[in-house]
């Protein structure tokens, strides 16, 4: 990242990454590191892509930092679930720092890679039920936050590579299997 980039960012993210609360997502593990540095790390694509697609800067860069402010794993309760969280993400950010309209429905959406996923994976966390047309971004900046989580978490799992080609490999055997019956 240019200088005057990590100034600029450094700039609209400081508020959040100072605040008590949002520096205990550094104690919570997410796709085996921290949520803290997961949360910076999508905050940051998302920016970069952000200039690049000329997107409202802060509103996108602020939302993916936010976009999984939840505490716990996703099986510990309901509300952290796979397509419960960005609500409750956004429940969390609304609480503690200003949302803009953009920023909310941004969180709330992040996870459309994953609903489209559970379309073409049926047996995907067949518990949860998805919503394509709810849960689909309604701005460029949303397009943004649900494009980088999903680019970064790749990168992330890459680290466990023979676990992730493993699951994903069983995942398509089980979906193979039944549907073929
Ligand atoms: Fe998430
Ligand atoms: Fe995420």
């Amino acid at each position: 990242m240019k200088k005057e980039y990590k100034l600029e960012f450094n700039d609209i993210t400081k508020d959040i990454i100072n605040n008590e609360y949002f520096l205990k997502t550094k104690d919570d593990l997410h796709h085996g590191s921290s949520k803290y540095d997961h949360l910076v790390r999508v905050s940051k694509c998302s920016f970069m892509l952000g200039k690049m697609f000329k997107a409202d800067i802060k509103s996108v860069t602020r939302a993916a930092l936010l976009h999984d402010f939840f505490f716990g794993g996703r099986k510990d309760k309901n509300e952290n679930s796979y397509l419960n969280h960005p609500i409750t993400a956004a429940k969390n950010a609304k609480e503690y720092f200003y949302l803009n309209e953009i920023e909310e429905e941004a969180i709330k959406t992040h996870m459309f890679h994953h609903v489209i996923m559970k379309k073409i994976f049926p047996f995907l966390n067949r518990h949860e039920k998805a919503k394509i047309k709810e849960s689909k971004p309604k701005s460029k900046e949303g397009w943004i936050v649900c494009i980088s989580d999903l680019l970064v978490s790749i990168m992330e799992c890459q680290r466990f590579e023979f676990t992730y080609i493993a699951k994903l490999s069983c995942l398509v055997l089980i979906n193979i299997i039944f549907l073929r019956n």
